[in-house]
């Protein structure tokens, strides 16, 4: 079976990419996913929250209060941090002989932008961008919201010209358009449909604000299937699918409605990098009872553009189902 897929021009052995976590953050771990058949890796993101944080580091400025060494110390944290994750890139690409796409979690287009060149000539093959903004703001509207993106990219794509992915909210109004209108400045090579955010949950005895489950669940591969489907065929940009994939079926489905590539985080840490292997042994058995020689031969099949489907994953309605359950 031939499970070869180009994902932003990169050459894929298979579709499956052991998502943005640490089970790529340390190269011995990276090594790992690779034996057990890893298409690709994206690295742990550096996160610019993290960056402006050390930078700001109020026991740091207590410590030594002249401005010379306020700036020694500024740049050394700065450095230090990053000079670790360009390491991590180049250690990963010695190691490897896999696509290692480094990844950044952004909110602005601030000092971080001007890393992605020494990300790029530690020799990343692309970047992913987490850009993470929650539209909770009062005082900001979509538009303004929206705004960031293009900066960010604008920015970005100015340092570098490896391919760059945007790993997607789905907290957007305006989520088509806003997908469709990125991939038309030409900077966009891929979107990553969605991460999955921490969410809080309220502990009713304790009341106490608590973490949900940090790992996913199979359930929740239905937000991006839709999504992949209603815009991988009208988009000219690559997907790949996150949240939710935790076996050959799940994959199949993203692929079926369009996608590239496949993340898979929380499945591989529940069942190990060996299960790896075992998702690909489903997906070619599966492929081989439908004589399906290649991916190509049933990606996007299930597509909107493609498929009679369409008004089915535009629907948001149970309609009908509601009626028959008493
Ligand atoms: C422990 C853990 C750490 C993660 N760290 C990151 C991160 O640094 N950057 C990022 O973009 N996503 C991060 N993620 C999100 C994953 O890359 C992935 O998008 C998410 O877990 C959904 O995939 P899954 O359903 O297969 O787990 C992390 C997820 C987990 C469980």
């Amino acid at each position: 079976m031939d499970l070869k897929t180009n994902y932003m021009g990169l050459e894929l052995k298979n579709p499956i990419i052991i998502g943005s976590s640490s089970l790529t953050n340390s190269v011995e771990s990276i090594k790992k996913m690779v034996a057990n058949n890893a298409g690709a890796i994206v690295l742990k993101s550096l996160f610019e929250e993290q960056i402006i944080n050390e930078i700001n580091k109020p026991e740091n400025f207590n410590l030594y209060s002249y401005p010379e060494s306020i700036d020694y110390i500024k740049h050394y944290t700065r450095e230090h941090n990053i000079s670790n994750y360009l390491k991590l890139i180049g250690d990963s690409k010695k190691a490897v002989d896999i696509p290692v796409i480094a990844s950044i979690n952004c909110v602005s287009d601030k000092e971080w932008t001007a890393f992605a060149k020494r990300i790029e000539d530690a020799g990343a093959d692309a970047l992913e961008l987490n850009i993470s903004i929650l539209p909770s703001d009062f005082n900001k509207s979509s538009e303004e919201n929206e705004k960031i993106y293009f900066n960010i990219i604008e920015k970005v794509k100015s340092e570098i010209s490896i391919p760059i992915s945007i790993k997607m909210t789905r907290y957007s109004a305006g989520l088509s358009q806003l997908i469709q209108k990125l991939c038309w400045t030409k900077k966009v090579d891929g979107f990553v449909l969605f991460n999955r955010y921490y969410n809080p949950d309220i502990d009713i005895e304790k009341m106490k604000v608590i973490s949900s489950n940090v790992f996913s669940t199979p359930d929740e591969i239905y937000v991006s299937l839709r999504w992949i489907a209603l815009l991988s065929n009208n988009v000219e940009c690559d997907f790949a699918a996150t949240t939710g994939i935790h076996d050959g079926a799940g994959v199949i489905k993203q692929i079926l409605a369009g996608a590239k590539a496949v993340q898979i985080v929380s499945s591989i840490y529940k069942n190990g990098p060996e299960y790896i292997s075992t998702i690909l042994n489903e997906i070619e058995k599966w492929m081989k009872n439908k004589n399906f020689n290649s991916l190509n031969d049933f990606r996007g099949k299930m597509s909107s553009k493609k498929s009679e489907h369409t008004a089915d994953f535009e629907r948001i309605q149970f309609m009908k189902y509601f009626d028959g359950i008493q």
